[in-house]
């Protein structure tokens, strides 16, 4: 509920999530020791799903801090509390930014992602680390995702297509930066909440419990840890995503053309074989189909 972005939309948010009478909401801080407490102690989970963050690239230039509280701090706190209680199954949300500007694609999740080009990618990435050896140590069965750039209804307005949809609606210029010559794996929300549901149940089993290994798992040889990419696989260039949008909208955007942004990469494409293997299931909804529905949604809405 911080005001990063707009809190009406998160309040909308969470009026859906209310609907479920098994859904409850506690507001505050998720590096507050005593919050988490209190809410382990009263619900005893066994499974936590670790969403929570200060997200986006360009904010962490000017806003390092706030990075350092909600992600170091508050996945610290998580690990800390979880490690009382048991858990079965631990999962946290990472980002394909870990992967940097490598070259390697597409990106599978057992080559190095060790050069981070933004603060924010750099505390994700110590997220994994941390949770690698709370996990090792407490034997915290953990599965760290990585989301490749996640679209949809209801989605962030920090983030390119809301931004589009906004400026074009308005005609008001989009800013387009390394003059449009960048390549994105837009992951749709349905398709990755689909990832997660199935991937609760995969628990990484402790290594005497193993009997065989998927191929191209990475699963760690001291903990039950692993980490798994999720993307649509299906990179797409900025300036076709933008036509794209410009067809369902029925109306060009003014591009104001810029240069690359700083802490941005270049191109993500996620390798999904090991989310494959453990699942069975892989991102359908194409890039049509996902930019229609979000536009769908952003005019009822606004
Ligand atoms: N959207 C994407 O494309 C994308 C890509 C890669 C990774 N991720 C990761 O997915 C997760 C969800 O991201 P999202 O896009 O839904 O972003 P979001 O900003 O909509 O959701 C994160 C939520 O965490 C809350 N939060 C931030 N700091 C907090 C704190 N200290 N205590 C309690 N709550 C706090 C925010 O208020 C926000 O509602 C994040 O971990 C993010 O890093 C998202």
């Amino acid at each position: 509920m911080n005001d990063y972005y707009d809190v009406t939309l998160k309040k909308v948010r969470l009026k859906k999530l209310k609907k479920n009478i098994k859904f409850y909401f506690y507001r505050g801080l998720v590096q507050s020791e005593d919050l988490l407490e209190s809410i382990f102690l009263k619900h005893k989970p066994k499974v936590v799903v670790h969403l929570a963050a200060q997200a986006g690239v360009r904010y962490s230039i000017d806003n390092p801090s706030s990075y350092v509280e909600s992600n170091l701090i508050g996945t610290f706190q998580i690990l800390e509390t979880g490690r009382k209680y048991s858990l079965k199954h631990l999962l946290i949300a990472s980002t394909s930014s870990v992967y940097g500007n490598s070259k390697d694609m597409p990106f599978n999740e057992n080559q190095s992602a060790n050069a981070p080009m933004s603060f924010y990618a750099a505390t994700k990435k110590s997220n994994e680390v941390m949770a690698h050896s709370y996990s090792h140590i407490y034997n915290i069965p953990t599965t760290i995702f990585r989301f490749f750039t996640v679209y949809g209804p209801l989605g962030r307005p920090d983030m390119a297509l809301f931004k589009f949809t906004k400026n074009i609606l308005s005609d008001k210029p989009i800013d387009v930066y390394n003059n449009g010559k960048l390549v994105r794996d837009f992951t749709y929300i349905s398709d990755l909440v689909k990832a997660i549901q199935l991937l609760i149940p995969n628990i990484p089993l402790k290594i005497t419990k193993r009997k065989g290994i998927v191929k191209d798992d990475n699963i760690s040889d001291v903990a039950p840890f692993r980490i798994v990419n999720i993307g649509n696989s299906k990179p797409i260039n900025l300036l076709d995503f933008i036509k794209e949008l410009e067809n369902i909208l029925g109306k060009k955007a003014k591009k104001n053309f810029l240069s690359m942004q700083d802490g941005d990469v270049y191109k993500t494409h996620s390798n999904i074989d090991l989310l494959k293997a453990l699942t069975g299931f892989e991102p359908k909804t194409n890039i049509h189909e996902g930019i229609f529905q979000f536009v769908k949604w952003y005019k009822s809405y606004y």
